[in-house]
């Protein structure tokens, strides 16, 4: 990245070879043609050289003045910041050269400094879908002063779930972590005891089962669904083994036919983490009711949130009231102040299940916005080599909760997280695959390189495409020409 805007500046008659370095060190794309006075002549972007490759028989002869853009887009000196950022959006551009009264160029700005400086997220990864009906709901529950974990919406969210997933058996709790440890405390898991679970997933899976003391056994994903592999699972399965935790990444649907087999052959339970999978249907059922156990999160950046929240789905009733004691303190009835077994703070507030309730109700709005937009982004990527979605298995329908595109360095030009890089320089806030869970730190311990080789090499190649529902398709468009331009950029240039 440039330090003073003099490294940017090229002259007319510069050839392929200054043209080129110069955008590649401003590192926003863009090179600047001045004359002696530092008036603005004309800008060149990385599209114009590439461009100009593409119809010049030889490229030697290439100078600076005839590629330039001789009318750029500019702005002058004493615009606000905000104005400027209007501009770049309206003519959906991403620099800006700032010059005075005389056509002098002072500065440049790009699309993602004035954001940062404006404090904006242009294009966020999966931000909250807020309509005038969550308003409505939680205005109604301000105004009532019923705000805390005592209330109607709670209860009532608990039955329109429970509805929905055709499934009566639910406790609402105030995270979906809580709703994990509740999982596991609900089934008397513990010390001594080994759960499976993929090596890739949010860390939260592998903290719930180190809050009840019990072992974690990582699991690697398979390369194409990115979700854990069957046939790993078997292999680690020993006498001290209590249940699986099977993560429904980005709400793609795992195997739950292969799973399940697994899970009986060997009599152990099967529990599914659907927290990023509300929505997402395994041969037509509703992920969250395929095994003995699930969560969901509502958290704010989930396709159905209540800002911060999670529940609890057990098949069996005992469990279910013991789940719903643990998260209340420990109490199994309602008498006042009587607890019966050590529990949790973990219930969910009547505030956040206003905004629930809301979003319940426009799920499938949700669901279908974000379902659009994903295959939008296979339309417009689809010519793009070296990129790939992640792959659906049999009978499953994912809800398409974040878009995730594996970069393939050779193929497409760049590593991801070069890409990564480039995307937030534009004001597109893409982001990383986790970790493996066995390379953080506090599993450190865990790490062994044959049971995270897929991981890793996932976890690497693997941007987050912005996902949100209130995502609009000129937005997926220019997300696909970003992408498409840094393609081009590199590959054929
Ligand atoms: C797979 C997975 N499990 C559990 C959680 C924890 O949910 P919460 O953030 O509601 O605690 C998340 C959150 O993103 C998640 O992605």
């Amino acid at each position: 990245m440039f330090k003073k805007i003099e490294e940017i500046f090229i002259s007319p008659e510069d050839g392929l070879k200054k043209i080129l370095s110069t955008i590649q060190k401003s590192g926003i794309g863009i090179a600047l043609v001045i004359n002696e006075d530092k008036k603005l002549l004309g800008t060149i972007t990385d599209g114009d050289v590439r461009r100009a490759l593409i119809n010049t028989d030889d490229v030697l002869k290439i100078r600076a003045m005839d590629l330039m853009n001789k009318n750029p887009l500019k702005g002058h000196k004493n615009m606000t910041k905000r104005e400027m950022l209007l501009l770049l959006k309206k003519e959906k551009r991403y620099q800006l050269p700032i010059v005075d009264e005389n056509n002098r160029i002072i500065t440049i700005y790009w699309i993602n400094r004035l954001l940062e400086e404006l404090g904006e997220i242009a294009i966020p990864l999966s931000e909250p879908d807020i309509s005038q009906l969550e308003i409505k709901y939680v205005n109604e529950t301000i105004k009532s002063t019923w705000i805390s974990t005592s209330g109607a919406n709670v209860d009532v969210f608990k039955e329109k779930l429970a509805e929905y997933l055709g499934f009566k058996n639910i406790v609402m709790t105030n995270t979906g972590t809580a709703a994990l440890h509740t999982l596991l405390l609900s089934f008397s898991i513990g010390k001594g005891d080994e759960v499976i679970l993929p090596s890739l997933t949010f860390i939260a899976t592998a903290n719930a089962i180190s809050y009840v003391g019990a072992t974690p056994v990582f699991v690697d994903v398979d390369k194409e669904t990115w979700n854990i592999d069957p046939e790993q699972v078997e292999k680690k399965i020993t006498s001290k083994t209590k249940a699986i935790i099977v993560v429904h990444l980005l709400g793609n649907p795992a195997n739950m036919d292969k799973l399940n087999h697994i899970a009986k052959k060997h009599k152990i339970l099967l529990f599914e983490d659907a927290a990023q999978a509300f929505g997402a249907r395994y041969n037509n059922k509703l992920c969250g009711t395929l095994g003995d156990g699930a969560i969901l999160s509502f958290n704010g950046n989930k396709l159905v949130t209540t800002g911060g929240g999670g529940a609890v789905i057990i098949k069996d009733k005992e469990r279910i009231k013991l789940a719903n004691a643990i998260v209340n303190q420990g109490r199994f009835s309602e008498e006042k102040y009587r607890h019966d077994i050590i529990g949790y703070n973990y219930k969910m507030t009547n505030l956040h299940a206003a905004v629930g309730l809301a979003q319940l109700e426009r799920r499938d709005e949700l669901l279908s916005r974000r379902r659009e937009n994903h295959f939008l982004y296979r339309e417009y990527l689809k010519k793009i080599n070296g990129l790939k979605f992640q792959k659906t298995s049999n009978g499953s329908s994912p809800n398409y909760w974040i878009t995730g595109v594996f970069v393939d360095q050779r193929e497409f030009g760049i590593s991801a997280k070069e890409l990564l890089k480039i995307m937030r320089e534009n004001g597109v806030f893409c982001e990383r695959m986790y970790p493996p869970i066995p390379t953080q730190t506090p599993y450190k311990s865990f790490y062994n390189e044959k049971d995270q080789n897929k991981s890793k090499y996932v976890s690497e190649n693997i941007i987050f495409l912005p996902s949100s529902s209130n995502l609009q398709p000129d937005d997926v468009k220019y997300i696909s020409k970003v992408i498409e331009d840094v393609h081009r950029f590199y590959k054929e240039s």
